[in-house]
C-alpha cells in the first residue's frame, strides 16, 4: 500500500478544484481497502469515488482513499435478461457503452453521466425519465467501522429523487464496493418520451430506434446543454429541482403562469431549478472564475482557477435570490465538503 503526501486533487474532482490531500492512497483491491481503513496512524479517512458530485471547499486534512476497484462480470443470465456485477471504480459511461456493445438494455437513457459506478446508488443517478433504481438489484458495501461486507437490497437502499439510505442514515458508514444491475437481452423497453429524445430521433429519421440510437440521442442532447467537465469544470446539476406542495404551487403558478413544472404526486409539484435561476438573471453570468453555465442554469462552472469557496459563495447568492423572488428554497444536489 503506497501512501503519498500533499497530493493535488484537481484531476480527481470534475469541478477541477485544486484542493490538496494531506495523505492519499489508491485502492485497487477489497483487501487494501480493509487494511487502509484499519490504519491507526491516519485516524481520519476521506472516501473519494469518481469525484463528479462534490465541491471541495478546502484542503483535506485526512487520508484520502481513492476507490479504484475495477472489474465487471455477468453473474446471472437467462434468455431474457442478465444481472451484471460491476466494481465501484468502473467509470459509469464506459459501463453504459459496454452494455450497448453487448445489446443489454436499461442504461441507455443514463448515457454520459459523469462519475463512477460505485457512487451511482448514493444519489440514485437519473436522466431522461430513467433512474438507477429502475435497473438496480443490489450493492455490496464495506462497513467502515468493522470492514465487513454487507449486501444492500433495493428496498434497503431506500431510493428517492437523488436520495438513498447512503445519503441519510447510512451516511459516512459504508463504502460501496460493487453494484448489481438487471438489464434486458431482448424486447428492450425504450423510454423515449422524456424531454427531447423523440424530437432528436425524428431529426435523425429514426423511426424504429435501438438502445444505441436512444443512447446517441441522449448524448447529443446532453452535449448540447451540459458542459464537458474535461473542458469546463462542473458537477452536473448543482441544485436539486425543488418539490413544493399543492398550496405553494397554486400561488406560484398564479404568479408565474409560464413556468415549467412536473406533477410528482397528487399533492406535490417539481419546479425546474434551472428555470428559477434563469429568471433571477444568473444564466451565463460569471463572477471571477466561478459561473453559471450559459445553456443550463442548474450547472455551476469553474472557468479555471475558481476555489471551492468561490463556487459555494455563488451558490449561496443564487439560493438567496431564488428565495427572495419566488419564496422557494433550492438545495444543492452536490456534496459540499467543508
Ligand atoms: N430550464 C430553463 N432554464 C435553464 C435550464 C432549464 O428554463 O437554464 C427549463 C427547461 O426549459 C425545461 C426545464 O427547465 O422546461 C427542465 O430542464 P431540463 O429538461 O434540462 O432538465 P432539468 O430538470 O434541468 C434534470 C436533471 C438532470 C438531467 C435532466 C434530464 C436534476 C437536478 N437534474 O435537469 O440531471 O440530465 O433532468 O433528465 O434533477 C445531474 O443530475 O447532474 C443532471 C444533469
Amino acid at each position: 500500500m503506497k501512501i503519498q503526501q500533499q497530493v493535488s486533487l484537481k484531476k480527481y474532482n470534475s469541478f477541477g478544484i485544486d484542493a490538496k490531500a494531506a495523505f492519499f492512497c489508491e485502492i485497487n483491491t477489497i483487501e487494501t481497502l480493509a487494511k487502509a481503513l484499519q490504519l491507526a496512524a491516519y485516524p481520519t479517512k476521506f472516501i473519494l469515488g469518481g469525484g463528479s458530485n462534490m465541491l471541495l471547499t478546502k484542503d483535506i486534512d485526512a487520508l484520502v482513499l481513492h476507490i479504484n476497484l475495477k472489474g465487471k462480470k455477468i453473474s446471472t443470465e437467462t434468455d431474457d435478461y442478465v444481472v451484471i456485477e460491476v466494481m465501484a471504480g468502473e467509470n459509469w459511461h464506459d459501463l453504459v457503452l459496454w452494455t450497448l456493445e453487448n445489446d443489454f438494455g436499461g442504461l441507455e437513457n443514463m448515457s454520459l453521466i459523469p462519475g463512477n459506478t460505485g457512487t451511482s446508488p448514493i444519489q440514485n443517478i437519473g436522466a431522461y425519465g430513467v433512474e438507477l433504481k429502475d435497473v438496480f438489484v443490489s450493492c455490496e458495501a464495506m462497513n467502515i467501522s468493522n470492514q465487513k461486507i454487507k449486501t444492500f437490497s433495493k428496498t434497503k437502499c431506500a431510493f428517492g429523487y437523488r436520495e438513498s439510505y447512503f445519503k441519510n442514515e447510512g451516511k459516512g458508514k459504508y463504502i460501496i464496493t460493487s453494484v448489481a444491475l438487471k438489464l434486458t437481452k431482448k424486447n428492450h423497453s425504450l423510454n423515449t418520451s422524456y424531454g427531447s429524445i423523440d424530437t432528436e430521433l425524428v431529426k435523425n429519421n429514426i423511426t424504429n430506434p435501438t438502445i444505441k440510437d436512444v443512447s446517441n440521442a441522449v448524448i447529443a442532447i446532453r452535449s448540447s446543454k451540459l458542459p464537458d467537465p474535461k473542458v469546463l469544470g462542473n458537477s452536473g446539476s448543482f441544485f436539486k429541482n425543488p418539490i413544493i406542495s399543492e398550496e405553494e404551487f397554486s400561488v406560484f403558478s398564479k404568479n408565474n403562469p409560464d413556468a415549467p413544472f412536473y406533477q410528482v404526486s397528487n399533492k406535490e409539484f417539481k419546479i425546474p431549478a434551472g428555470w428559477l435561476i434563469e429568471q433571477c438573471g444568473f444564466k451565463g453570468k460569471r463572477f471571477g472564475d466561478a459561473g453559471v453555465h450559459k445553456n443550463q442554469a442548474l450547472v455551476l462552472v469553474n472557468y479555471g482557477q475558481a476555489s471551492g469557496a468561490e463556487i459555494l459563495a455563488l451558490a449561496h447568492k443564487i439560493i438567496a435570490a431564488v428565495t427572495e423572488k419566488f419564496n422557494i428554497c433550492i438545495l444543492p444536489e452536490v456534496n459540499i465538503i467543508k
